[in-house]
């Protein structure tokens, strides 16, 4: 049997935009303008390294007290804009994915880079929906390090080998991959190498292609 472990961001919902509207709001006080291309990088990176990333390219630097205070400033905005999130707030398929998981009784792990993703599962419905639920708070190296998704695969008792993990980050692929696991790609081949397959959503995903793993 092959276990899935989702990431969350850009997979079940649509918050890594809600991610890229905060950060670009914050590069924007630091006269830089945050690209898509930029963002691309950022998926799947912790709140520290992402403005690491960005101080970078703003070239910018800020004092330690400055950066943690603009880190709880970026999380501020993000929450205001999750705020209103609810059950129907899920990308394209999620529903029916979770359906089929349901009927298939697949284990289910969560491994998420965010600290707030326990608090967005529960936004839209699906905290109870996992088996295991691994964040940014469970571990000590983010994406692309492989520990996010072997403390899943360890939690629900399966091995690396069959672990089927679906990600929008090319971070979190890379994770999969140093950890031994296949990724299945959300978005494009482009942005995504090594994933053994892209779609666009959860509700492209055909399960008959579990029994060619
Ligand atoms: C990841 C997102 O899931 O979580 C990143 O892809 C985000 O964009 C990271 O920066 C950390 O999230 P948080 O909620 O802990 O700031
Ligand atoms: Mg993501």
């Amino acid at each position: 049997m092959i276990a899935l472990i989702l990431d969350l961001d850009g997979v079940i919902c649509d918050t890594a935009h809600f991610h890229f509207l905060a950060w670009e709001r914050l590069a924007a006080e630091y006269g830089y303008q945050l690209t898509q291309d930029d963002n691309e990088k950022l998926k799947g990176v912790s709140r520290a390294d992402s403005l690491k990333f960005i101080l970078k390219l703003a070239n910018k630097t800020l004092t330690h007290s400055e950066f943690d205070a603009d880190l709880v400033r970026k999380n501020e905005w993000y929450l205001e804009l999750v705020k209103d999130m609810g059950p129907s707030d899920v990308l394209p398929g999620v529903p029916e994915f979770f359906a089929q998981v349901d009927d298939l009784k697949l284990p289910l792990a969560l491994g998420s880079a965010s600290k707030n993703a326990t608090m967005v599962l529960t936004r839209v419905g699906l905290v109870e929906a996992f088996d295991a639920i691994v964040d940014a708070g469970h571990v000590k190296q983010g994406k692309p390090h492989p520990e996010t998704f072997l403390t899943a695969a360890d939690m629900i008792g399966f091995p690396p080998s069959q672990c089927l993990v679906f990600e929008d980050s090319a971070a979190g692929v890379q994770a999969a991959i140093a950890g031994g696991m296949r990724a299945i790609g959300i978005g494009k081949p482009e942005d995504l190498p090594g994933a053994i397959m892209h779609i666009n959503n959860l509700g492209e995903f055909d399960f008959d292609f579990l029994d060619e793993l």
